[in-house]
C-alpha cells in the first residue's frame, strides 16, 4: 500500500541518530555531565551577534508581508546579487545572480541537483569515507552510488582508483572537501589532478561528467589551510552551498546552488535545477533567512573555537595511542578503532560513557567518527575516559 522503501528508510533512524537517541536516554539516567557525546554534528558554537541583530533589524524595519512571503523560486533577485558578487570578489570568478538558487541548505542542494543530472542506471562517484546519505538522495533517482576507496590513513583521492572507477556511465564526482567525517581537505594539487582526469573522460566518451561539490564545511578550516573553489578548475561544476555550519543556522534550512556559468547550456542546467526544486515541491527556501544572510554576507560562527577543540583532541588522543586522521577542516576527528571492530570499539567506549560513530556507513569499517563541535569542556572531562578505553586494549 505504501511506497515499500520509504517505509523501510522512514523506519530505520541513522546511526548517528541511534546513539544520540541512546545519549537522551542515558543523560537522563546520570545527568548530563556525565555523558560524552560526541555523535552528532551540530555547531556548538552559538550564530554569530550579527545574524541575532539582522533578524531584530528585518523584524522591526522590513515590511512584514514581504518578509514572511514567498520569494520567487530561485530566491530573491537582491539576494543572490549579494551572494554572486560575495562570490566574485572572494574567488574572482564570474557568477551571475542566475547562477544561482537559493536551497534549505546542502542537503536539499544536493536533491535537486542529483534529481537535475541523474537518470536511471547513470552512476556516481564519491570517495570513501563519505556522507551516508547521499545513497539515500540517489537512490530517489535510480542513480547508482559508486564508492572509490580512498588512500589508506591519509584519506587522499587514490586517482587510480578514482580513474578505475570512471566508465561511460559515471554522470557525476562528488567531492565533499573539508570532508565529513575525516576532516580531510583536498589540495589545489588533488583537484587539478582529478579536474585534468574528468575532462579526459568526458573526452573520451562524449558527454559531461559532472562535478558537484557539497561545501557545508568550507569555512570551517583551521591553519590557514585554503580550499580550492572549484568553478575555476572544471567547468561543469555545480556547487552546493550550506550556512547551516559557517553561520550555525543548521535548523534555519538556507544554503543555494551554483550553476557554473562556464557549464555547457549553462542556462539549461540552471533551468533543470529550478525544475527540479519544483518537482521535489520546495516552492522557494525561507524568505526571512535570505535576507538574514544578505546582511551577514561576509561572517562566520566563531570557528576558532572549533580548532581549540581540534588540538585538545588530537594531541591528547596519539598520546594516548590513538591512530588519528589530522584534520585540516570540519568539526570531526576520525579514528581508526582499536581491535579493528568499529562496532565493537563503540559498545566498549559506552562503558565509559563516551558516545562515538562507528564509520562503516560511511563506507569505512574499522574507524569511528568523534564529533568536536561540543563544549570545550566536554573534550578535557572526557581524556580520562578515553586514556580508560585505551587502556582496555593495551593490556
Ligand atoms: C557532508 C555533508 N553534506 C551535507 C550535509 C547537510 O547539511 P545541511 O544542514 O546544509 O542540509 C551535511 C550535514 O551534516 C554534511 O555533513
Amino acid at each position: 500500500m505504501y511506497t515499500e522503501s520509504l517505509v523501510k528508510l522512514g523506519k530505520v533512524r541513522s546511526e548517528i541518530r541511534e546513539i544520540f537517541e541512546y545519549g537522551n536516554k542515558r543523560k537522563a539516567e546520570i545527568g548530563a555531565e556525565n555523558v560524552f557525546d560526541f555523535s552528532i554534528g551540530n555547531p556548538s558554537v552559538p550564530a554569530p551577534k550579527s545574524v541575532n541583530d539582522a533578524i531584530i533589524d528585518l523584524v522591526n524595519n522590513f515590511d512584514s508581508v514581504a518578509l514572511h512571503g514567498y520569494t520567487s523560486a530561485q530566491g530573491d533577485a537582491k539576494v543572490r546579487t549579494t551572494i554572486a558578487n560575495y562570490i566574485n570578489n572572494r574567488f574572482n570568478t564570474e557568477i551571475a545572480p542566475d547562477n544561482i538558487y537559493m536551497t534549505c541548505g546542502a542537503a536539499s542542494s544536493l536533491t535537486i541537483v542529483f534529481n537535475a543530472i541523474m537518470q536511471k542506471d547513470d552512476e556516481c562517484i564519491v570517495f570513501t569515507p563519505y556522507f551516508p546519505e547521499y545513497g539515500v538522495f540517489l537512490e530517489r533517482t535510480g542513480a547508482k552510488l559508486v564508492a572509490v576507496k580512498s588512500e589508506d590513513k591519509t584519506f587522499q583521492v587514490d586517482m587510480k582508483g578514482f580513474e578505475a572507477a570512471i566508465n561511460e556511465k559515471t554522470k557525476a564526482v562528488v567531492i565533499n572537501s573539508p570532508n565529513n567525517p575525516s576532516g580531510v581537505v583536498y589540495s589545489v594539487e588533488t583537484i587539478e589532478k582529478m579536474c585534468d582526469l574528468l575532462r579526459k573522460k568526458e573526452k573520451e566518451y562524449g558527454h559531461p561528467i559532472f562535478l558537484v561539490t557539497d561545501e557545508p564545511y568550507r569555512e570551517l578550516v583551521y591553519d590557514d589551510i585554503e580550499v580550492p573553489y572549484l568553478i575555476n578548475y572544471y567547468d561543469d561544476t555545480f556547487v552546493c552551498y550550506s550556512y547551516s555550519k559557517a553561520l550555525s543556522l543548521p535548523g534555519e534550512r538556507i544554503g543555494y546552488i551554483v550553476v557554473s556559468p562556464k557549464m555547457k547550456d549553462a542556462g539549461d542546467a540552471y533551468a533543470a535545477v529550478c525544475g527540479a526544486g519544483r518537482a521535489l515541491g520546495y516552492v522557494c527556501a525561507s524568505s526571512m533567512y535570505q535576507r538574514v544572510i544578505e546582511k551577514c554576507i561576509d561572517d562566520t560562527a566563531d570557528i576558532s573555537i572549533y580548532k581549540v577543540n581540534r588540538d585538545l583532541l588530537y594531541n591528547n588522543l596519539t598520546e594516548m595511542g590513538y591512530e588519528c586522521v589530522y584534520p585540516d577542516g570540519a568539526f570531526y576527528l576520525f579514528v581508526k578503532a582499536m581491535g579493528d571492530d568499529a562496532h565493537e570499539f563503540c559498545e566498549k567506549a559506552k562503558e565509559h560513557e563516551l558516545l562515538l560513530v562507528p564509520a562503516d556507513s560511511f563506507g569505512t569499517p574499522g574507524y569511528v567518527r568523534i564529533s568536536y563541535c561540543v563544549q570545550t569542556k566536554q573534550i578535557e572531562d572526557a581524556l580520562p575516559a578515553f586514556k580508560k578505553l585505551a587502556e582496555s586494549y593495551q593490556k
